[in-house]
């Protein structure tokens, strides 16, 4: 079986994509796949063997010529964090072209990343959000109105985006009109939330063997202000896992990540976060590409559970491939 890991994409989690593809590259099966790397960038999507040499995908039928042989791919592993493999279009490209890949469909990308789109799709089946302001590039910004909403500290987030680029706590008035700015150099629309004083854990949802599979969770200890992008990958939090939470908490959460799972309609990978403030469960966002890497969170929780990596990802291309 031919498989294309798709790795980099063009958004900022670029490099953090070329890690988890190379993660996922080195540890596919080689008994059962054939593991080939793509590299999705701006300027070029090219087929990269294995002494780094480039050679240019056909964009008609994601082929590649490799010194005079055409490969053909009979899957795709969606490595890219961020646009264009975790927003949809990838997965609408290769759904007309009839690739099947390993991530979710179209529709549950493009929703997912939307992370104002998925709290209000999921709020009405009584998952619990933190209270929130929307704007959209070029809205009259009325500091005073936000804050009376969402109240300080608030936590300012472009809406779709991932690894924490462009987001800031705000702790006083001042600081709201810059973070907003940071924001929005991320992306035109923005997502302001009340801070949410509580538990932050990580909560990986699978489908594994044909079943919806909650994994072990991690809880998040930053020991910056918020799990940002140093706290994330330059080691400046602490991830446990399992959580320290109790049992009642742990299936209050759990049940809460899966229904989140199964309201969607999801397949593949998800990673879901939440506050627990008093014992209930809010949701922040659901990531659909995960990062991948032997450090990343999903990884740790799947070796928590039993599952090694080329089983991980050996599941996901078999879940496709179905
Ligand atoms: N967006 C990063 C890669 C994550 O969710 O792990
Ligand atoms: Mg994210």
């Amino acid at each position: 079986i031919n498989v294309a890991i798709i790795m980099g994409g063009y958004s900022s989690e670029f490099e953090i994509s070329l890690k988890s593809g190379n993660v996922v590259h080195k540890n596919l099966d080689s008994a059962l796949y054939r593991s080939h790397r793509v590299h999705i960038l701006k300027e070029k999507w090219v087929y990269v063997d294995e002494s780094n040499q480039e050679f240019p995908i056909n964009k008609d039928d994601f082929s590649v010529e490799v010194n005079g042989t055409k490969i053909t791919f009979d899957v795709v592993f969606n490595a890219i964090h961020g646009t264009p493999g975790e927003d949809g279009l990838m997965q609408a490209y290769l759904e007309l072209i009839g690739i099947p890949q390993t991530s979710c469909d179209m529709y549950q990308s493009a929703l997912t990343f939307n992370k104002r789109d998925l709290l209000s799709v999921l709020k009405p089946y009584g998952i619990k959000t933190a209270t929130s302001f929307y704007l959209n590039k070029g809205d009259i910004i009325n500091e005073t109105e936000i804050l009376e909403k969402v109240g300080l500290p608030c936590f300012v987030k472009p809406n779709k985006s991932g690894s924490s680029f462009g987001i800031s706590k705000v702790k006083s008035k001042e600081e709201l009109l810059p973070a907003i700015e940071v924001a929005y150099k991320e992306d035109n629309e923005i997502i302001i939330e009340s801070f949410l004083d509580g538990t932050e854990v990580s909560v990986g949802v699978i489908n594994y063997k044909g079943e919806t599979k909650v994994l072990p969770m991690t809880e998040i200890v930053s020991e910056n202000d918020f799990f940002d992008y140093e706290a994330k990958y330059l080691g400046k939090s602490q991830e446990i896992t399992p959580a320290r939470i109790s049992d009642e908490i742990h299936s209050k959460v759990a049940s809460t990540a899966k229904k989140a799972y199964e309201i969607l309609k999801m397949r593949g990978f998800s990673r879901s976060e939440f506050i627990i403030v008093n014992g209930e469960p809010f949701m922040l966002e659901m990531n659909t590409v995960p990062g991948l890497t032997t450090e990343s969170i999903l990884p740790q929780q799947a070796r928590e559970a039993g599952i090694s990596l080329p089983e991980l990802f050996g599941n996901a291309i078999q879940e496709a491939l179905n």
